[in-house]
């Protein structure tokens, strides 16, 4: 794999750096986007004034920057305003509300959390947030099991700003009445970018990824048609960093439309494969490596068939891979041990969603 010749100071490497195609780079400047995030920004505004923010609620599909349109906003915020406190939860890891209080109590660093009930952890929040004021942004917040918490918040801490974030619109049509008449959100629409805003963000991440001149004109063109045509930003920087493997496994010195072409073929795979009936199952298994305290492979595949799965360990394996492919899961391999060779399976860093399975 080309990004490791990085380490081992290789200067043949076509990538200048890796990071800023990983999906959750958070750029200095937010192209696009800065009307929304001006919209956001202004809910905040009267935490300024001792008085307390507005809710808004950002949606639309996935792959349009609301993620890290927010991100980059709560990071000004927390260099510019002492006494506000930023927090980002993202929803799709921490969906009930012990997990989301048990977070909250990490990045308050609040460390008593052993033994206690969500009750008691609660009662901590609320007394460290209501000395001060509070941004909380819930992303992907329609994964959340209930809404216990968020009607909790809304009664408890005084001074906030909320800003949930969802892909679905409808998610606050069908929110319980009492939550619906304390939150009084206002709706951010994020719309699909246009093809000179594809452009214009893949090209800002190709500078900073790869090596000057190393990527011919046309493979680009047709990365960043595909990420238009499918309005997603990540099928780009996905079919970007494949690219750019495949290029350096080759040893070529260019990513060229043919590296371009294999790299979509491995996208449009896993594109394909969120349609027929294995999404369930992908869907699934993905679930499991999400709930299961397990991370050794075959441990996950044991809790697998406990579960009801029924595809051989093979099939298992090949879906774990095809989910690392996507972005959604990491495997690491360990070589030698007490048992010999391991592989761990753990939830990506970068966030994901599982729209791309639809
Ligand atoms: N305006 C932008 N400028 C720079 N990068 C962007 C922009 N919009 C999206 N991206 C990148 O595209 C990818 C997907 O964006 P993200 O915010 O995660 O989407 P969403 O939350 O809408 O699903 C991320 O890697 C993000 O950094
Ligand atoms: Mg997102």
């Amino acid at each position: 794999m080309g990004l490791f010749k990085n380490f081992l100071g290789n200067e043949e490497s076509l990538f200048r750096d890796p990071i800023p195609l990983e999906f959750d780079y958070i750029p200095k400047i937010i192209k696009y986007r800065e009307a929304q995030q001006q919209q956001v920004a202004l809910g905040m505004k009267p935490l300024l004034q001792q008085r307390t923010g507005k809710n808004v609620l950002v949606h639309g599909p996935p792959g349009v920057g609301k993620t890290v349109a927010v991100r980059h906003l709560l990071r000004e915020l927390e260099e510019e305003q002492e006494g506000i406190i930023p927090i980002y939860i993202n929803c799709w890891q921490k969906n009930t509300n012990f997990k989301l209080i048990l977070e909250l109590c990490d990045q308050l660093d609040y460390k008593f959390t052993h033994n206690k009930r969500s009750e008691e952890l609660f009662g901590v929040i609320k007394d460290m947030l209501n000395k001060k004021a509070v941004v909380l942004v819930l992303d992907e917040v329609d994964k959340l099991e209930n809404t216990d918490f968020l009607y909790q918040f809304l009664e408890e801490i005084y001074r906030k700003s909320m800003v949930l974030i969802t892909n679905y619109k409808e998610w606050i049509v069908n929110l319980d009445a009492r939550i619906k008449s304390r939150l009084l959100a206002e709706l951010l629409e994020f719309q699909a970018y246009n093809k000179v805003e594809t452009r214009g963000i893949l090209e800002e991440r190709m500078m900073y990824a790869f090596v000057p001149g190393v990527w011919n004109g046309d493979a680009f063109e047709i990365a960043a048609t595909k990420a238009y045509e499918l309005g997603d930003i990540r099928a780009g920087l996905y079919v970007m960093r494949e690219a750019g493997n495949i290029a350096e496994e080759g040893a070529s010195r260019t990513v060229d439309t043919t590296h371009v072409d294999k790299a979509m073929e491995k996208l449009n795979q896993f594109y394909i494969k969120k349609k027929d009936e294995l999404a369930d199952e992908t869907k699934f298994i993905l679930e499991l490596v999400k709930k299961s305290s397990e991370t050794k492979i075959g441990d996950l595949f044991k809790v697998y068939q406990q579960e009801g799965g029924a595809s051989s360990y093979k099939t298992f394996q090949r879906t774990i891979k095809k989910l690392e492919t996507g972005g959604f899961l990491t495997v690491i391999k360990l070589a030698g041990g007490q048992e010999g060779n391991t592989t761990l399976v753990k939830v990506a860093r970068s966030e994901k969603t599982l729209d791309q399975f639809k």
